[in-house]
């Protein structure tokens, strides 16, 4: 039994992270498509066939289920592949509706229509092409209503955090919140709406302000995650290992998740 993670790179390795502390007894197949990332400058059909070739290799690692931790790939791929690629006895889940369950203060597949929620003021940070999907604004007029929310595309972001340069991730990161800032001055809430963000959490926080409540989704996706799978025990698939696959460099990559992790990761070649 196994359950595949995957990102384009190093960023669903905060959402791995969370799923592996929260069900301890599940292995976890994690693919990293490193030789292609970043994702959030490329267009949707070629996010798409990325994301479909990176799932099917995790269908034959043993993974009928797997979480796409990944916003762009959830933004730009998934509706597609589940209106005419997912074969029946298969599962590819997305990571944006936790994270908005959690906005919009619902339990788990609670579909009543929309209504009023306390946060009224919320700032997206996103790639690109996640920016450019609207899928957030999407999925969120579908719970709330009087909503305004203000994107934010952080460029350089993913592309700096691949590389190991946190200094760059870091300046970055703060002339993203500052554009934001001057277009939503207040903001009650942001968003980390790319995996690679929480690992610059600090930084979001420190230049947002403290009153600003940081939603990122590693551990909203490890609850859900886990309640899924008390309800459908059959996704665990028939994987048996943890294990790293990376379309990158695997020492380059094992070093990166290693630094980035606080423990010993490796990877091999997908
Ligand atoms: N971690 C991916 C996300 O959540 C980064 C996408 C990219 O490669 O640009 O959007």
């Amino acid at each position: 039994m196994a359950v595949g993670i995957f990102d384009s790179g190093l960023g669903g390795l905060t959402v791995l992270d969370a799923v592996s502390k929260r069900s301890p007894d599940v292995p976890f197949v994690y693919f990293g498509d490193n030789a292609h990332a970043p994702y959030g400058v490329r267009d949707s059909d070629d996010v798409y066939n990325l994301t479909t070739a990176a799932v099917e290799r995790l269908w034959d690692a043993g993974c009928d289920l797997v979480i796409l931790a990944c916003n762009t790939a959830s933004a730009a791929a998934l509706r597609r592949m589940q209106e005419s690629w997912i074969p029946p006895e298969k599962r590819v889940l997305g990571v944006f509706v936790p994270l908005i369950e959690a906005l919009t203060e619902r339990q788990w597949g609670d579909n009543s229509p929309p209504r009023e929620v306390e946060v009224k003021h919320v700032a997206l940070f996103a790639t690109p092409a996640t920016v450019a999907s609207r899928a957030f604004q999407r999925e969120l007029a579908f719970r709330a209503i009087g909503v305004d929310v203000e994107a934010q595309a952080c460029g350089g972001v993913v592309d700096a955090i691949e590389d190991g340069d946190l200094i760059l991730a870091e300046a970055l990161v703060r002339s993203h919140v500052d554009a934001l800032k001057r277009k939503m001055p207040d903001p009650q809430a942001a968003i980390l709406g790319c995996t690679h963000y929480p690992l610059m959490a600090t930084t979001f926080q420190e230049a947002l302000g403290q009153d600003v409540s940081v939603y990122s989704q590693a551990n909203l996706v490890a609850e859900s995650l886990a309640d899924y799978l008390e309800r459908h025990p059959k996704m665990l698939g028939t994987g048996t290992e943890n294990m790293f696959l990376t379309t990158g460099d695997p020492k380059r990559v094992s070093d990166r998740a290693t630094q980035f992790l606080r423990r010993k990761i490796e990877f091999q070649s997908a």
